[in-house]
């Protein structure tokens, strides 16, 4: 051999890669559009969908345009779309998130009379964009997010979002005890039937900054740090994700995704539930930005990232790439 190396006794990584289709072949990881759920936003009171900035070619949707976008999104395959409503009006308890003709719950009974089951319809479930102050529960006269009052809040919006036709509820707020609070509810307003994802472990990180532009649901005052999960921890993430399914959790998350890839692979290892993860608005903002600047790859950037969560344990990921890298996929 011309490279001194002998051609047999000892694996050559280079054997396998000397073809496009030796590479698919050999593949471990694939995606499928059905591995996808896409993050919409609708927001109350406007004629036009309004663009996100710190999140190009994502929009806040009018009643009109995200039924457009979720018919494009059940014909383009991908698994399901999770819903975050932007209510006309916010007050201390965020009252929108169950009125029956607020915003998520109007837009929830629209797409289930659309579509029926084609798509998987997730309602997340939290009240920062519903509170006039930004936190995911109810603040007590000193600031502090009050865990239990929170409880009933939500067990409240999770009956609504199901009545209103979600197929899952999500519940994104890090409150203790949510899950088996949102059991109960969810049992006793006879919705047995309607599966909970959990947030389960949900890390306090920076990469959600856009998102608070697109929900419009950031904090007036302190941060998420005394519920959401510090970043150095990754045992913490399996007691959490422990402990939401032994509250009745049928599903768990994983969020950010890419900077918390051995949390989703411990996440994985540890369960035999499904496993999401979400690439949150601050990982899809940093490829855009480097791809508008020319310095990445825009598409080969966004299947990487992909696959990268896919490999690393995730059965389902949250993107707001859903629909375009279904597309790539074709
Ligand atoms: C609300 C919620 C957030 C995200 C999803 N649900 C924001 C937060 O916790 O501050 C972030 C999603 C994203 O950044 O794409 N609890």
């Amino acid at each position: 051999m011309s490279d001194g190396l002998p051609s047999g006794g000892f694996s050559r990584g280079r054997r396998l890669r000397s073809t496009p289709a030796l590479r698919r072949l050999t593949a471990q990881t694939r995606l499928a559009p059905a591995d996808f759920v896409l993050p919409v936003f609708v927001k109350q009171g406007i004629d036009e969908p309004v663009a996100i900035r710190s999140m190009p070619g994502v929009v806040q949707h009018t009643l009109d345009s995200l039924r457009k976008a979720a018919h494009e999104a059940a014909e383009a395959g991908i698994g399901g779309v999770m819903l975050f409503g932007i209510p006309g009006e916010k007050d201390p308890v965020g009252s929108q998130a169950d009125a029956a003709d607020g915003i998520v719950n109007v837009a929830l009974r629209q797409l289930r009379a659309d579509l029926g089951d084609e798509l998987v319809l997730i309602a997340d479930l939290c009240l920062c964009e519903y509170t006039d102050h930004g936190h995911c529960g109810v603040v007590t006269s000193t600031g502090v997010v009050d865990n239990d009052p929170t409880l009933d809040r939500y067990a409240a919006v999770a009956v609504a979002q199901a009545r209103a036709g979600a197929h899952v509820i999500a519940p994104s707020g890090m409150m203790d005890g949510q899950v088996a609070a949102i059991r109960r509810a969810l049992d006793g307003a006879a919705s047995p039937e309607t599966p909970i994802l959990a947030y389960a472990a949900k890390y306090a990180s920076s990469f959600y900054g856009p998102f608070r532009e697109a929900a419009e649901g950031a904090p007036r005052f302190g941060d998420r740090s005394t519920y959401q999960m510090d970043p150095p921890n990754a045992d913490e993430a399996l007691r959490e994700v422990a402990q939401d399914l032994a509250e009745g959790a049928d599903a768990v998350m994983v969020k950010p995704a890419l900077p918390y890839l051995d949390i989703i692979t411990r996440v994985a290892d540890a369960v035999h539930v499904p496993v999401s993860a979400y690439q949150v608005s601050g990982e899809y903002a940093m490829v855009e930005a480097a791809a508008a600047n020319g310095w990445v790859d825009r598409e080969r950037a966004i299947l990487e990232t992909l696959t990268a969560i896919r490999r690393a344990g995730a059965g389902t990921v949250l993107t707001y790439w859903a629909v375009e890298a279904a597309r790539l996929l074709r």
